[in-house]
């Protein structure tokens, strides 16, 4: 569900027409629906209210400030993987004891700044990681609070390049040889163990998958508390899916129900990662047509987005609905829509049937709410595009569009070239 609409045959952001938008801060732009978020956040709230719980929003999926703020005010906690994120989300007021910290590659520096933080635990991925945590918190005198992230080898049934829990992924440690990193864990004197992490995959369209991976770290929990190794916390990562066409993901009221009865009979307080269910469809890129071209058989429309401002199409060859922002009932033809970028994959949609494109017309992409901007890049040197955030029949751009001098404001030049 989002707020989304066509009301006649303009399409609204809540009560704001898209349009007007795009008129006033220039396309392509980004418009996120506070509605949509908050409806998500909450979807997750209920769904779990009766057992002990943190949700933590993935930043990776979307790191504005303003949205951050909007989740945190309502009471979400953060999963960060990166010093810059742990910064964005303790900026935007998000409580240092609902973070959590996972990814393959943390430095040195960024292990002392989560330190000094006081998160509430980092997500380990390696023995290496542990050992490392365990000397920078010594040279620190603190403690450091930890999950081991278990995989726990389950086929999330998704695109290959966003599953995460087989046993060829880089990620977490194989669940056969968890018990024994817990026992080396449990005897370093700076580190505190205080859960286990899993996280299988994204854009996860069943239920059953999240339910066989809970199954075997709930089991793994059982066999550590024997072992006199207390666990507390039950990571259970993100990854449940969003409609972006015709997929029908389990709701997180669904997700709850197969989940929990497995947790109940558990002294486990439960930890979620949710970023794409929560920030997907809560957001749009809105692009201009700039140009129509025909070829042989085949019709081109090129906008003014590219893949370095929403790149999932041309990385994923990811599927993103894509509308006109005026409704119009011109015949149906089947287009590529392209970007502005000098490479073959630079697309937003292939062989796409949609109502004629001409040249100034405005789409909506999508879905793109999640791994949009934050994925985006000034490739080609095209400054990054702003954000807009809709609250009703108002909007506020919640970050302004970069101008050319940002593209080399950090460049230095060597005192031979002055
Ligand atoms: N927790 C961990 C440890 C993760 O690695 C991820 C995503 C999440 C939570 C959030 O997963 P979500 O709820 O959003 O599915 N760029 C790709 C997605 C990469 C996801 C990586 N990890 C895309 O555009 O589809």
């Amino acid at each position: 569900m989002h707020d989304f609409k066509y009301k006649k045959s303009e399409l609204f952001a809540e009560n704001v027409p898209a349009r007007k938008i795009a008129e006033e801060v220039g396309t392509p732009v980004y418009i996120y629906s506070r509605n949509t978020l908050l409806r998500h956040l909450n979807a997750y709230k209920n769904a779990f209210k009766k057992h002990p719980h943190i949700i933590c929003f993935a930043l990776k999926a979307n790191s504005n400030g303003a949205i951050l703020r909007l989740l945190a005010k309502n009471g979400a906690g953060a999963d960060v993987v990166s010093g810059g994120e742990l910064y964005l989300a303790l900026k935007a007021g998000i409580p240092s004891n609902k973070i959590v910290y996972a990814g393959v590659g943390k430095s040195a520096d960024e292990i002392a700044y989560a330190l000094k933080s006081k998160i509430l635990m980092f997500n380990v991925e390696s023995s290496d990681e542990l050992n490392a945590i365990n000397g920078i918190a010594k040279k620190l005198k603190v403690k450091a609070p930890i999950a081991l992230r278990v995989n726990p080898d389950i086929d999330p049934k998704t695109h290959p390049y966003i599953s995460t829990g087989l046993i060829e992924s880089k990620f977490g440690i194989p669940i056969k040889d968890a018990v024994e990193n817990y026992s080396v864990a449990s005897r370093l004197p700076n580190i505190e163990i205080l859960g286990i992490h899993k996280h299988i995959g994204s854009q996860i369209t069943e239920v059953r998958p999240f339910v066989d991976a809970l199954k075997k770290v709930v089991a793994l929990a059982k066999k550590l508390n024997d072992c006199g190794i207390n666990i507390r916390y039950l990571d259970i990562g993100g990854g449940l899916g969003i409609n972006y066409n015709n997929d029908s993901p389990p709701l997180p009221k669904e997700l709850s129900k197969a989940l929990l009865p497995f947790m109940n009979a558990q002294n486990l307080k439960l930890i979620i990662e949710p970023g794409r269910s929560i920030a997907g469809n809560a957001g749009v890129l809105i692009t201009k047509a700039l140009y129509i071209k025909r070829h042989a058989n085949k019709e081109f429309v090129i906008v003014d987005a590219g893949m370095n401002d929403l790149i999932r199409p041309s990385l994923y060859n990811a599927y993103h609905n894509i509308i006109h922002v005026m409704k119009n009932a011109r015949k149906k033809v089947t287009v590529d829509i392209v970007g502005p970028i000098c490479e073959s994959g630079d697309y937003l949609a292939k062989n796409r049937r949609i109502n004629r494109v001409i040249q100034g017309d405005m789409l909506s992409v999508m879905s793109a709410g999640a791994y949009g901007f934050t994925m985006s890049s000034t490739y080609n040197s095209r400054p990054r595009i702003p954000e807009v955030l809709v609250k009703g029949n108002k909007y506020y751009v919640v970050r302004e569009r970069e101008e050319y001098s940002d593209l080399d404001s950090r460049v230095t030049l060597p005192d031979f070239l002055k």
